[in-house]
């Protein structure tokens, strides 16, 4: 995600990092090589999300989590790492070409044991998996985030998590003539405006970075 994603200000998000605990050096190195070898280096979650994953998998200490859109497996990594070593990561990419950096970065994390990685498209898998979760990020596409959430909404277990990434989406959702015009805006807007009514979740959006959209289930 570059700073200009972000609803805060780039002095204020480097402020932030340098005053918060050190990445991972595996993590460090997964960004440089996503920048490397990837088309679109930006989709990466980065440090400060990947600590608040690790700090709400540490208080939450989720058995099952359900990951959509796995990129090069940042976000799937920093919460393994926070996870108790029985705990298990479902995490979906449509994105075949991305397997092998995902499965070089997962295994030189030492955290094979504890992720499910299935190459496919979420709409289509996650109907077949028979499992309950305690916690479910969505960072897939954002014109499915309703899908997704109708999808996994019922496998959520009672105070499970339900973490949804770029929901601020640059700021765009607050511009009209962005909604009228632009599919992902008016998609996460639509998503933001369901989720924040549905009687089944309480709703916090937090402006953190790209905006993250956090749900409880009731
Ligand atoms: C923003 S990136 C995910 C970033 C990642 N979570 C991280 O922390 O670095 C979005 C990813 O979702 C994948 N994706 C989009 N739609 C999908 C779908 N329907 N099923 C599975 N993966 C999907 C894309 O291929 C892309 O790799």
């Amino acid at each position: 995600m570059r700073y200009e994603d972000s609803c805060v200000s780039e002095e204020i998000n480097k402020y932030s990092e340098e005053h918060s605990s050190e990445e991972h050096p595996i993590l460090q190195e997964l960004t440089r090589q996503t920048h490397l070898r990837m088309i679109n280096p930006r989709m990466i979650s980065g440090k400060q999300q990947g600590l608040l994953l690790q700090i709400l998998c540490k208080l939450k200490r989720p058995q099952n989590i359900l990951e959509i859109g796995t990129f090069t497996a940042y976000s799937t990594i920093a919460m393994a790492l926070a996870l108790d070593d029985d705990a298990k990561i479902t995490t979906i990419e449509r994105n075949e070409e991305n397997e092998d950096i995902i499965l070089e970065f997962v295994e030189k994390a030492e955290q094979l044991h504890k992720i499910d990685l299935i190459i496919g498209d979420a709409l289509e898998v996650i109907p077949e998996l028979n499992k309950t979760w305690d916690l479910v990020f969505i960072d897939g596409d954002k014109r499915e985030y309703e899908k997704y959430f109708d999808l996994v909404i019922d496998n959520v277990c009672t105070g499970g998590l339900i973490i949804t990434d770029n929901v601020l989406w640059s700021g765009k959702v607050l511009i009209d003539s962005e909604i009228e015009k632009d599919e992902q805006t008016a998609a996460v807007d639509a998503f933001n405006k369901k989720v924040s009514k549905d009687s089944r979740v309480d709703s916090l959006l937090l402006p953190f970075r790209d905006g993250l959209m956090i749900l409880v289930k009731r």
